[in-house]
């Protein structure tokens, strides 16, 4: 079975084939970074105008690259995300559904990244711990299979995400603020900065960032009013440090009480080299298998979308009909 992956939630127009005999048989991805990066920020409307420029020669491309005429289903991101860039995937979707005489499966965006991993030759097997942390979540589940996760922790304000897009872009450093921030505390000390660790002790699996973006913001301003030279690098290290081992500890500590021998990492901050590295060792120091999706299908990607999007058609949990499409801005998947 082939199934055709469609994701345009954001500020990526991916497109994918996945094949449930060989795996991932072809794939595309557009980035929109240069047209926002002058605004500092997505804006939704030149977003939703770029998906429909780029999505259908994608698809071209990828049917192309495939040599196949139609798939046998369509997936395609259903949300969250942008209400306007959702609708172009789904439209899209949906027309192709009905020319080609297709099924098509809205797929919420997390379940996704949640797959990723999948695309591995050794993937993990149910049940496993996922920590799931992108630009607008950040979830520690107990996955007993796709669909049946039980909710551990989460965060109590910014997402990791957005606490590193909110923090780079204090330091001066633009959009895309994560991959910039990652990239510079490569040059860094990590531990030039104490900064704090936001409920490391807490017995719980909750999170909280927005008071370590507090103290970047506090060490930045009292540094300028002395006057001092900024050292950005150390700064970045040290803030990076301090976002992984949180995530580290609360992931282990929750790994421990539910049992689970595998860990997977997910979402787009699963590219974060430091985090994937102290993931692996300290993981692996306890005996667990850590998971980790290969980069570029850690950040937004359609292949997530095609292998969730197969999952879910195979257990018939999620299907329109190909004139029923549904997006939304706002979704839980759990
Ligand atoms: O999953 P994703 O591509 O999109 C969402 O679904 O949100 O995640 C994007 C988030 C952004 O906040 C971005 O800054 C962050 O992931 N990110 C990173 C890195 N690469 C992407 N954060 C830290 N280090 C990275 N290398
Ligand atoms: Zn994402």
């Amino acid at each position: 079975m082939n199934i055709l992956g469609i994701e345009t939630s954001c500020d990526e127009t991916g497109v994918a084939l996945y094949s449930t005999e060989t795996g991932l048989v072809a794939h595309a991805l557009h980035s929109q970074v240069d047209l926002h990066a002058v605004y500092g920020g997505v804006v939704p409307e030149i977003a939703s105008r770029d998906h429909i420029r780029m999505l259908l020669p994608l698809i071209q491309q990828v049917m192309d690259a495939a040599g196949i005429d139609k798939p046998d289903a369509i997936a395609y991101t259903a949300g969250p995300g942008l209400v306007g860039a959702l609708m172009v995937g789904g439209g899209m979707a949906n027309g192709l559904g009905l020319a080609w005489d297709c099924p098509v499966i809205p797929v919420h965006h997390m379940e996704g990244h949640l797959v990723a991993p999948m695309l591995e030759d050794d993937p993990p097997a149910f049940p496993f711990l996922a920590l799931l942390v992108s630009g607008g979540h950040s979830m520690l589940i107990a996955v007993r299979e796709l669909g049946d996760y039980r909710l551990l922790g989460t965060t109590l304000d910014d997402a990791v995400g957005e606490a590193f897009d909110k923090t780079a872009k204090l330091l001066g450093l633009g959009y895309p603020g994560g991959p910039a921030l990652a990239a510079l505390a490569e040059e860094g000390d990590e531990q030039a900065f104490d900064f704090p660790r936001p409920m490391i002790n807490k017995p719980n699996f909750d999170f909280s960032f927005s008071g370590l973006k507090t103290s970047v913001a506090n060490h930045v301003n009292t540094h300028q009013q002395k006057g001092d030279q900024l050292n950005t690098e150390d700064i970045c290290a040290s803030f990076q440090e301090a976002i992984a081992d949180v995530l580290v500890e609360k992931t282990l500590a929750a790994a421990r009480t539910c049992s689970v021998s595998q860990i997977v990492l997910a979402g787009g901050v699963a590219a974060n080299q430091r985090l994937r590295d102290l993931m692996s060792s300290r993981g692996r120091k306890e005996n667990f298998s850590v998971f980790l999706p290969p980069i570029e299908y850690c950040t937004d990607n359609a292949a997530m979308i095609a292998v969730a999007g197969y999952h879910l058609f195979k257990n018939r949990k999620q299907l329109t009909s190909t004139i029923d499409m549904d997006v939304y801005s706002r979704s839980r998947m759990i």
